[in-house]
Protein backbone atom coordinates (compact mmCIF):
# COMPACT_ATOMS: atom_id res chain seq x y z
CA UNK A 1 0.00 0.00 0.00
CA UNK A 2 1.14 3.75 -0.61
CA UNK A 3 0.24 6.79 0.20
CA UNK A 4 -0.61 9.99 -1.91
CA UNK A 5 -0.70 13.40 -0.05
CA UNK A 6 -1.97 16.28 -2.06
CA UNK A 7 -0.03 19.29 -1.26
CA UNK A 8 -0.46 21.84 -4.63
CA UNK A 9 -3.44 24.11 -4.66
CA UNK A 10 -3.75 27.91 -4.35
CA UNK A 11 -4.80 28.47 -0.46
CA UNK A 12 -6.33 31.41 -1.72
CA UNK A 13 -8.73 31.27 1.14
CA UNK A 14 -5.99 31.75 3.45
CA UNK A 15 -4.63 34.65 1.78
CA UNK A 16 -2.44 36.62 2.91
CA UNK A 17 -0.84 33.92 4.67
CA UNK A 18 -0.56 31.84 2.11
CA UNK A 19 0.66 34.29 -0.58
CA UNK A 20 4.30 33.70 0.58
CA UNK A 21 3.77 30.02 2.04
CA UNK A 22 2.45 26.87 1.41
CA UNK A 23 -0.82 26.16 3.61
CA UNK A 24 -0.02 22.67 4.38
CA UNK A 25 2.98 24.62 6.59
CA UNK A 26 1.39 26.42 8.34
CA UNK A 27 1.52 25.03 12.30
CA UNK A 28 -1.06 23.69 14.25
CA UNK A 29 0.00 23.71 17.78
CA UNK A 30 3.42 24.03 16.07
CA UNK A 31 4.02 21.30 13.55
CA UNK A 32 2.62 21.89 10.16
CA UNK A 33 -0.22 20.42 9.27
CA UNK A 34 1.37 18.74 6.47
CA UNK A 35 3.43 17.03 8.86
CA UNK A 36 0.76 15.66 10.62
CA UNK A 37 -0.46 14.14 7.59
CA UNK A 38 2.85 12.26 6.70
CA UNK A 39 3.08 10.92 10.29
CA UNK A 40 -0.93 9.78 9.91
CA UNK A 41 0.19 7.63 7.06
CA UNK A 42 3.76 6.15 8.81
CA UNK A 43 1.53 5.11 11.67
CA UNK A 44 -0.47 3.26 9.68
CA UNK A 45 2.60 1.49 8.52
CA UNK A 46 2.77 3.24 4.75
CA UNK A 47 6.52 4.51 4.02
CA UNK A 48 6.25 4.98 0.72
CA UNK A 49 4.94 8.35 0.26
CA UNK A 50 4.06 10.62 -3.19
CA UNK A 51 3.33 13.95 -2.31
CA UNK A 52 1.71 16.34 -5.15
CA UNK A 53 3.24 19.98 -5.47
CA UNK A 54 2.46 22.92 -7.16
CA UNK A 55 3.71 26.41 -6.77
CA UNK A 56 4.95 26.09 -3.29
CA UNK A 57 7.03 23.15 -4.05
CA UNK A 58 10.37 24.31 -3.38
CA UNK A 59 9.22 25.01 -0.09
CA UNK A 60 7.45 21.87 0.84
CA UNK A 61 10.78 19.90 -0.78
CA UNK A 62 12.96 22.33 1.86
CA UNK A 63 10.92 21.02 4.84
CA UNK A 64 9.73 17.35 3.85
CA UNK A 65 13.29 16.56 2.34
CA UNK A 66 13.48 13.10 1.52
CA UNK A 67 11.12 11.87 4.46
CA UNK A 68 13.95 10.28 6.26
CA UNK A 69 12.69 12.76 9.19
CA UNK A 70 9.69 11.07 9.61
CA UNK A 71 11.18 7.38 8.40
CA UNK A 72 9.50 7.07 5.09
CA UNK A 73 10.67 7.83 1.80
CA UNK A 74 8.85 10.99 -0.35
CA UNK A 75 8.78 10.93 -4.38
CA UNK A 76 7.72 14.36 -5.37
CA UNK A 77 5.20 14.60 -8.01
CA UNK A 78 4.92 18.70 -9.64
CA UNK A 79 0.84 19.38 -10.75
CA UNK A 80 1.72 22.34 -13.20
CA UNK A 81 -1.29 23.67 -12.38
CA UNK A 82 -4.14 22.75 -9.71
CA UNK A 83 -6.71 21.03 -11.86
CA UNK A 84 -8.37 19.09 -9.38
CA UNK A 85 -8.31 16.54 -7.12
CA UNK A 86 -8.75 13.76 -9.37
CA UNK A 87 -5.98 15.73 -11.74
CA UNK A 88 -3.85 15.28 -9.09
CA UNK A 89 -4.27 11.38 -8.87
CA UNK A 90 -4.31 10.89 -12.41
CA UNK A 91 -0.81 12.65 -12.92
CA UNK A 92 0.09 10.31 -9.42
CA UNK A 93 0.30 6.91 -11.74
CA UNK A 94 3.25 6.28 -12.57
CA UNK A 95 4.35 6.61 -8.77
CA UNK A 96 1.04 4.46 -7.66
CA UNK A 97 1.02 1.81 -10.56
CA UNK A 98 -1.08 -0.93 -9.39
CA UNK A 99 -0.84 -1.10 -5.57
CA UNK A 100 -3.46 0.39 -3.78
CA UNK A 101 -3.29 3.37 -2.01
CA UNK A 102 -4.94 6.05 0.46
CA UNK A 103 -4.98 9.65 -0.74
CA UNK A 104 -4.71 12.43 2.00
CA UNK A 105 -5.43 15.93 1.12
CA UNK A 106 -2.60 18.15 2.81
CA UNK A 107 -4.62 20.67 4.98
CA UNK A 108 -6.33 18.28 6.77
CA UNK A 109 -6.18 17.05 10.25
CA UNK A 110 -7.95 14.30 11.98
CA UNK A 111 -8.26 13.34 15.03
CA UNK A 112 -6.81 9.49 15.96
CA UNK A 113 -5.07 8.97 12.93
CA UNK A 114 -5.89 6.69 10.27
CA UNK A 115 -4.79 3.01 11.28
CA UNK A 116 -8.16 1.83 11.31
CA UNK A 117 -9.02 2.65 8.14
CA UNK A 118 -6.28 1.04 6.57
CA UNK A 119 -7.14 -1.82 8.38
CA UNK A 120 -10.63 -2.04 7.48
CA UNK A 121 -9.58 -1.24 3.40
CA UNK A 122 -6.57 -4.31 3.84
CA UNK A 123 -8.67 -6.26 5.36
CA UNK A 124 -11.25 -6.28 2.01
CA UNK A 125 -9.26 -6.85 -1.00
CA UNK A 126 -12.27 -6.87 -2.88
CA UNK A 127 -13.07 -3.47 -2.27
CA UNK A 128 -11.96 -1.47 -5.16
CA UNK A 129 -12.39 2.12 -3.21
CA UNK A 130 -13.22 2.97 0.70
CA UNK A 131 -13.71 6.69 1.34
CA UNK A 132 -14.30 8.51 4.62
CA UNK A 133 -17.33 9.74 6.11
CA UNK A 134 -18.35 12.38 9.11
CA UNK A 135 -21.65 13.05 10.49
CA UNK A 136 -21.87 16.79 10.22
CA UNK A 137 -24.74 19.73 11.16
CA UNK A 138 -24.68 21.18 7.98
CA UNK A 139 -23.97 18.73 5.07
CA UNK A 140 -25.84 21.20 2.53
CA UNK A 141 -22.29 22.42 2.92
CA UNK A 142 -19.80 19.62 1.82
CA UNK A 143 -19.99 16.89 -0.68
CA UNK A 144 -22.49 14.23 0.79
CA UNK A 145 -23.10 10.22 0.78
CA UNK A 146 -26.15 8.49 -0.05
CA UNK A 147 -25.83 4.80 0.86
CA UNK A 148 -27.65 1.76 -0.58
CA UNK A 149 -28.99 -0.69 1.61
CA UNK A 150 -25.64 -3.02 1.18
CA UNK A 151 -24.44 -0.17 3.24
CA UNK A 152 -22.31 0.55 0.15
CA UNK A 153 -21.90 4.63 -1.42
CA UNK A 154 -24.53 4.63 -3.57
CA UNK A 155 -24.01 8.59 -4.76
CA UNK A 156 -22.19 11.53 -4.15
CA UNK A 157 -23.86 14.93 -3.91
CA UNK A 158 -21.22 18.38 -4.03
CA UNK A 159 -23.21 20.61 -1.78
CA UNK A 160 -27.23 19.30 -2.17
CA UNK A 161 -29.57 21.40 -1.14
CA UNK A 162 -31.95 18.94 -0.23
CA UNK A 163 -29.05 16.00 1.82
CA UNK A 164 -30.05 12.49 1.70
CA UNK A 165 -27.56 11.95 4.53
CA UNK A 166 -25.52 14.41 6.89
CA UNK A 167 -22.67 11.90 6.05
CA UNK A 168 -19.74 14.70 4.59
CA UNK A 169 -16.79 13.69 2.87
CA UNK A 170 -13.59 13.84 4.46
CA UNK A 171 -10.58 14.56 2.30
CA UNK A 172 -9.52 10.84 2.89
CA UNK A 173 -9.54 8.16 0.13
CA UNK A 174 -8.70 4.57 -0.55
CA UNK A 175 -8.67 3.61 -3.79
CA UNK A 176 -6.74 0.80 -6.23
CA UNK A 177 -5.87 0.84 -9.72
CA UNK A 178 -9.61 1.04 -10.97
CA UNK A 179 -9.38 4.77 -10.26
CA UNK A 180 -7.20 5.74 -12.92
CA UNK A 181 -9.65 4.26 -15.31
CA UNK A 182 -12.20 7.09 -13.73
CA UNK A 183 -9.63 9.91 -14.20
CA UNK A 184 -8.97 9.07 -17.82
CA UNK A 185 -12.78 8.99 -18.06
CA UNK A 186 -13.99 12.20 -16.85
CA UNK A 187 -14.19 15.34 -18.18
CA UNK A 188 -13.52 18.57 -16.22
CA UNK A 189 -16.52 19.99 -14.14
CA UNK A 190 -17.71 23.63 -14.45
CA UNK A 191 -15.22 25.08 -12.88
CA UNK A 192 -12.67 23.66 -14.84
CA UNK A 193 -11.55 20.56 -12.35
CA UNK A 194 -11.23 16.85 -12.80
CA UNK A 195 -13.28 16.68 -9.75
CA UNK A 196 -12.96 13.11 -7.23
CA UNK A 197 -16.18 13.04 -6.57
CA UNK A 198 -17.25 12.60 -10.42
CA UNK A 199 -13.95 9.76 -10.75
CA UNK A 200 -15.73 8.12 -7.37
CA UNK A 201 -19.28 8.25 -8.95
CA UNK A 202 -17.83 7.03 -12.20
CA UNK A 203 -16.25 3.89 -10.33
CA UNK A 204 -19.99 3.34 -8.59
CA UNK A 205 -21.50 3.71 -12.21
CA UNK A 206 -19.34 1.28 -13.88
CA UNK A 207 -19.65 -1.72 -11.41
CA UNK A 208 -16.77 -1.19 -8.83
CA UNK A 209 -17.48 -1.50 -5.01
CA UNK A 210 -17.18 1.69 -2.56
CA UNK A 211 -17.46 1.63 0.89
CA UNK A 212 -17.93 4.35 3.25
CA UNK A 213 -16.04 4.14 6.08
CA UNK A 214 -17.63 6.62 9.39
CA UNK A 215 -15.23 8.52 11.20
CA UNK A 216 -16.28 9.45 14.81
CA UNK A 217 -14.04 11.83 16.40
CA UNK A 218 -13.21 15.21 14.70
CA UNK A 219 -11.69 16.40 11.34
CA UNK A 220 -10.90 19.90 10.31
CA UNK A 221 -10.20 20.86 6.77
CA UNK A 222 -7.97 24.02 7.34
CA UNK A 223 -9.42 25.75 4.27
CA UNK A 224 -10.04 29.17 6.06
CA UNK A 225 -8.66 31.22 9.36
CA UNK A 226 -11.09 29.97 11.58
CA UNK A 227 -10.88 26.23 10.54
CA UNK A 228 -6.71 26.62 11.12
CA UNK A 229 -7.90 28.04 15.11
CA UNK A 230 -10.24 25.71 15.79
CA UNK A 231 -7.77 22.96 14.23
CA UNK A 232 -5.50 24.30 16.74
CA UNK A 233 -7.46 24.42 19.42
CA UNK A 234 -8.58 20.61 18.98
CA UNK A 235 -4.79 19.52 18.42
CA UNK A 236 -3.18 21.41 21.87
CA UNK A 237 -6.23 19.49 23.80
CA UNK A 238 -4.33 16.05 23.30
CA UNK A 239 -0.82 17.25 23.31
CA UNK A 240 1.08 16.09 26.17
CA UNK A 241 2.53 18.99 27.89
CA UNK A 242 6.40 18.93 27.93
CA UNK A 243 8.59 22.00 29.52
CA UNK A 244 11.87 22.40 27.68
CA UNK A 245 12.55 26.20 27.85
CA UNK A 246 12.92 27.82 30.82
CA UNK A 247 9.77 29.59 33.85
CA UNK A 248 11.06 31.92 36.28
CA UNK A 249 10.07 31.86 39.61
CA UNK A 250 7.49 34.91 38.61
CA UNK A 251 6.06 32.85 36.14
CA UNK A 252 2.59 31.05 36.56
CA UNK A 253 2.41 28.08 34.00
CA UNK A 254 -0.73 26.05 33.53
CA UNK A 255 -0.25 22.13 33.79
CA UNK A 256 -1.47 21.94 29.80
CA UNK A 257 1.45 23.75 29.11
CA UNK A 258 4.59 22.98 26.36
CA UNK A 259 7.47 24.93 26.44
CA UNK A 260 9.60 23.76 23.91
CA UNK A 261 13.75 24.31 23.76
CA UNK A 262 15.36 27.85 24.54
CA UNK A 263 12.12 29.41 25.03
CA UNK A 264 12.15 32.08 28.20
CA UNK A 265 8.70 32.37 30.26
CA UNK A 266 9.58 35.91 32.38
CA UNK A 267 7.22 37.53 34.63
CA UNK A 268 4.30 36.13 32.58
CA UNK A 269 1.12 33.75 32.93
CA UNK A 270 0.46 30.69 30.70
CA UNK A 271 -2.53 28.94 30.73
CA UNK A 272 -3.19 25.90 28.57
CA UNK A 273 -3.87 24.10 26.22
CA UNK A 274 -1.01 26.19 24.95
CA UNK A 275 2.38 26.02 23.05
CA UNK A 276 5.62 28.21 23.08
CA UNK A 277 7.89 27.73 20.30
CA UNK A 278 12.10 27.83 20.47
CA UNK A 279 13.75 30.50 21.06
CA UNK A 280 10.88 32.36 21.98
CA UNK A 281 10.36 35.04 24.77
CA UNK A 282 7.14 35.55 27.09
CA UNK A 283 8.22 38.78 28.89
CA UNK A 284 5.81 40.73 30.89
CA UNK A 285 2.57 39.15 29.35
CA UNK A 286 -0.66 36.66 29.88
CA UNK A 287 -1.13 33.95 27.02
CA UNK A 288 -4.60 32.51 27.11
CA UNK A 289 -5.57 29.05 26.08
CA UNK A 290 -5.74 27.33 22.85
CA UNK A 291 -2.72 29.55 21.81
CA UNK A 292 -0.04 28.58 19.47
CA UNK A 293 3.44 30.53 20.16
CA UNK A 294 5.76 29.53 17.25
CA UNK A 295 9.74 29.76 17.56
CA UNK A 296 11.74 33.01 17.95
CA UNK A 297 8.94 35.00 19.00
CA UNK A 298 8.84 37.90 21.10
CA UNK A 299 5.48 38.62 23.37
CA UNK A 300 6.04 41.30 25.38
CA UNK A 301 3.55 43.69 27.52
CA UNK A 302 0.59 42.12 26.11
CA UNK A 303 -2.40 39.91 26.61
CA UNK A 304 -2.94 36.90 23.50
CA UNK A 305 -5.38 34.29 24.18
CA UNK A 306 -6.63 31.57 21.40
CA UNK A 307 -4.24 32.83 18.62
CA UNK A 308 -1.73 31.32 16.57
CA UNK A 309 1.60 33.13 16.00
CA UNK A 310 4.25 32.40 13.50
CA UNK A 311 7.91 32.79 13.75
CA UNK A 312 10.25 35.83 13.90
CA UNK A 313 7.25 37.95 15.45
CA UNK A 314 6.85 40.61 17.61
CA UNK A 315 3.63 41.54 19.90
CA UNK A 316 5.10 44.52 22.52
CA UNK A 317 2.82 46.41 24.70
CA UNK A 318 -0.95 46.04 23.35
CA UNK A 319 -3.30 47.70 25.94
CA UNK A 320 -5.92 45.13 25.13
CA UNK A 321 -6.33 41.24 25.02
CA UNK A 322 -5.39 40.13 21.23
CA UNK A 323 -8.03 36.96 20.43
CA UNK A 324 -8.68 34.51 17.64
CA UNK A 325 -5.84 36.40 15.81
CA UNK A 326 -3.52 34.51 13.05
CA UNK A 327 -0.16 36.46 12.50
CA UNK A 328 2.15 35.64 9.84
CA UNK A 329 6.09 35.71 9.70
CA UNK A 330 8.01 38.33 10.79
CA UNK A 331 5.15 40.49 11.78
CA UNK A 332 4.99 43.09 14.25
CA UNK A 333 2.39 44.68 16.07
CA UNK A 334 2.91 47.44 18.82
CA UNK A 335 2.27 50.57 20.11
CA UNK A 336 3.43 53.92 17.97
CA UNK A 337 4.25 56.08 20.69
CA UNK A 338 5.71 59.04 18.34
CA UNK A 339 3.03 62.31 17.29
CA UNK A 340 1.00 62.90 15.50
CA UNK A 341 -0.56 59.65 17.24
CA UNK A 342 -1.98 57.52 14.62
CA UNK A 343 -2.97 53.82 13.61
CA UNK A 344 -0.06 53.13 11.21
CA UNK A 345 -0.26 49.61 9.36
CA UNK A 346 1.78 48.33 6.68
CA UNK A 347 -1.20 45.33 5.81
CA UNK A 348 -0.62 42.74 2.96
CA UNK A 349 -3.54 42.12 0.61
CA UNK A 350 -6.27 40.56 1.80
CA UNK A 351 -5.34 41.03 5.56
CA UNK A 352 -7.74 42.17 7.76
CA UNK A 353 -7.47 44.28 11.13
CA UNK A 354 -10.60 44.66 13.75
CA UNK A 355 -10.07 47.54 16.17
CA UNK A 356 -11.84 47.88 19.30
P1 LIG B 1 -8.52 22.91 -1.79
O1 LIG B 1 -8.61 23.43 -0.38
O2 LIG B 1 -9.76 22.40 -2.39
O3 LIG B 1 -7.91 24.02 -2.75
P2 LIG B 1 -6.78 25.11 -2.52
O4 LIG B 1 -5.64 24.55 -1.73
O5 LIG B 1 -6.41 25.63 -3.88
O6 LIG B 1 -7.41 26.23 -1.58
P3 LIG B 1 -8.36 27.50 -1.88
O7 LIG B 1 -9.72 26.94 -2.20
O8 LIG B 1 -8.34 28.28 -0.56
O9 LIG B 1 -7.73 28.30 -3.00
O10 LIG B 1 -7.45 21.75 -1.86
C1 LIG B 1 -7.40 20.71 -0.92
C2 LIG B 1 -6.00 20.14 -0.86
O11 LIG B 1 -5.63 19.55 -2.10
C3 LIG B 1 -4.93 21.16 -0.56
O12 LIG B 1 -3.93 20.56 0.25
C4 LIG B 1 -4.37 21.51 -1.92
C5 LIG B 1 -4.50 20.20 -2.68
N1 LIG B 1 -4.75 20.32 -4.13
C6 LIG B 1 -3.80 19.83 -5.03
O13 LIG B 1 -2.75 19.33 -4.62
N2 LIG B 1 -4.06 19.92 -6.37
C7 LIG B 1 -5.23 20.45 -6.87
O14 LIG B 1 -5.41 20.48 -8.10
C8 LIG B 1 -6.19 20.95 -5.91
C9 LIG B 1 -7.48 21.56 -6.40
C10 LIG B 1 -5.91 20.87 -4.57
Amino acid sequence: MKGLILSGGKGTRLYPLTYTRAKQLIPVANKPVLFRVIEAIRDAGITEIGIIIGDTGPEIREAVGDGSQFGVEITYIPQDAPLGLAHAVKIAHDFIGDDRFVMFLGDNVIQGGISPLIADFAHHDEWNSQIVLTAVEFPEQYGVAQLNADGRIERLIEKPKQPPSNLALVGIYMFDHHIFEATEEIKPSFRGELEITDAIQWLIENGYSVYPHIHTGWWIDTGRPGDMLTANSLVLEELTPEIKGTVDAESEVDTRVTIQDGAEIINSVIRGPAIIGQNTKIVNSYVGPFTSIYHDVVIENSEIERSIVLEHSTVCNIPTRIQDSLIGRHASVGINTLRPKAIKMHLGDHSRLELL
